[in-house]
């Protein structure tokens, strides 16, 4: 396999380019205006498969956006790797603050990448991921090293909960049948250490509305004798977290899984440093639940945050009114052992029990999942560290994430097999955030490692 340098050398500036026009197209899934960019990523990414030598490849329709499936099998009794990536990409408001435009990919130097990367949407999350996959596959194909069968699942519905996916999963078991899966869509330590995600968070993600009065009112008129709705949905908010940062809902953290200080004290070996930290964000201070340091609260402590929130006169100069409605999206990120569907009922109680007279409140549900937690004695995860040892020249450590994927938990119940997350996008890379980028560096060090992933996972199978 030492030629997979040699190769990723040679054909670098090719994958840098079919990166770059995979990236040009606008696959936001959130948005309905794109909609026909959606359909011609699938289209561009079952092109790419068929190309890098996957002998059967399909869209196939659902609900909502396709799912393109492509698979290469050599021989029924050697394991299967399934890859699952997402070709859909965050929508890349506020444009403004671009510096480049998120669908015109260029090449740009930062410090942490000095040999470039690619700024776009989607560079990152999970376009330029997904396509490491492709690419590595062409490899083993172009060598004849593939050491087992590939399967590819590339969806277009993450970012908006895959909710298509959840059927056609549970419809196709036989078809997706595998050893282990296989997904670059999270992050790692940094470009020196690398690091192999061993959790996910759950996710509920709830809108509400409070209704005061039925139309917009004068603010002199009628201020301070009826039910302000952005005053009381800014008061049901603040009093979801009390004075430790807790969350008040009652029944919240009743089935949180409590890692012991052993569990803490092997987190805490993980390299973390609170000033660089700080300084990236350009924060004076810290902040979060009390009894917890910073890499607990962002992977192993469950979180609510407001997403969003609306309502009343936002534009130009002063408007005296008081609005007839107030909106807020709201996220809770989940840890092993809450369900996400208890939570979003226990969530639509509380908020609504805390309205006051005067004004009424409605709860909708979006979407949610569960969180994950994976073992690091499995072949996969042994696999895995495997090939980033050899690839970085250091094993990798296992981090909680507190990202969501909410469809791998629903992979290890349907199709019975662990996820493994070779995650190769830094912190800064910034995904969801304008100025998106991914680094050359990570591209190409993703190509080169995945490979031996497979071969160390058939060795170890044997
Ligand atoms: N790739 C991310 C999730 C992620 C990023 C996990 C980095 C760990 C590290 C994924 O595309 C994503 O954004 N997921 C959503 C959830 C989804 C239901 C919209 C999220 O985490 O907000
Ligand atoms: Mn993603
Ligand atoms: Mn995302």
């Amino acid at each position: 396999m030492d030629n997979i340098k040699s190769y990723v050398l040679q054909h670098k500036d090719r994958f840098i380019n079919e990166l770059i026009e995979l990236l040009k197209i606008p696959s936001v899934s959130a948005d309905t205006a794109y909609c026909q960019d959606v359909i011609d990523t699938a289209d561009a990414v079952k092109v790419s498969l068929e190309k890098a030598g996957c002998d059967h490849v399909e869209i196939c329709e659902t609900a909502g956006y396709p799912i393109v499936y492509g698979e290469k099998i050599i021989d029924p009794s050697l394991p299967t790797v399934l890859v699952y990536g997402h070709y859909d990409v965050q929508p890349p408001d506020p444009i403004e603050l671009w510096t480049s435009p998120p669908f015109e990919p260029v090449i740009k130097k930062t410090e942490i990448h000095p040999e470039g990367a690619i700024f776009a949407r989607g560079a990152c999350d999970d376009k330029g991921q997904m396509y490491m996959h492709v690419k590595a596959f062409e490899y083993m194909i172009q060598s004849n090293t593939l050491p087992c069968n590939v399967k590819f699942m590339i969806e277009g519905e993450e970012e908006v909960g895959s909710v298509n996916l959840k059927t056609f999963v549970e419809n196709n078991v036989e078809k997706l049948k595998n050893d282990v899966i296989l997904i670059s869509d999270t992050g790692m330590i940094s470009n020196q250490q690398p690091s192999i995600t061993t959790g996910l968070r759950g996710l509920s993600y709830v809108e509400v509305e409070v209704t005061g009065p039925n139309r917009d009112l004068h603010s002199g008129l009628y201020g301070g004798a009826v039910a302000n709705p952005i005053n009381i949905l800014a008061k049901m908010i603040a009093s979801l977290h009390d004075e430790n940062n807790h969350i008040t809902i009652p029944g919240f953290y009743d089935n949180v899984e409590e890692l012991s200080l052993e569990e803490r004290a092997e987190m805490a070996k993980a390299p973390f440093n609170l000033e660089n930290y700080k300084k990236a964000l350009d924060l004076n201070d810290i902040y979060g639940e009390k009894g917890y340091v910073t890499n607990e609260r962002n992977s192993i402590r469950p979180t609510l945050d407001v997403n969003g929130i609306w309502g009343g006169y936002t534009g130009e100069g002063a408007k005296t009114v008081i609005a007839s409605k107030a909106f807020a999206k709201i996220s809770m990120r989940l840890v092993p052992n809450q369900e996400w569907e208890h939570i979003t009922k226990l969530f639509t109680k509380h908020f609504t029990s805390l309205a006051p007279a005067g004004v009424t409140v409605k709860v909708k549900p979006h979407h949610g999942g569960q969180g994950y937690v994976t073992p690091i004695d499995s072949i996969g995860y042994k696999a895995a560290n495997m090939a980033y040892t050899e690839t970085f020249g250091v094993p990798a450590i296992p981090v909680r994430s507190g990202g969501s994927i909410p469809i791998v938990a629903l992979f290890e119940k349907e199709l019975k097999s662990k996820t493994i997350l070779m995650g190769f996008g830094l912190d800064s890379d910034a995904i969801h955030s304008p100025n998106e980028h991914f680094g050359i560096f990570n591209y190409l060090k993703g190509i080169e490692t995945i490979p031996l992933f497979y071969k160390y996972f058939v060795e170890l199978s044997k």
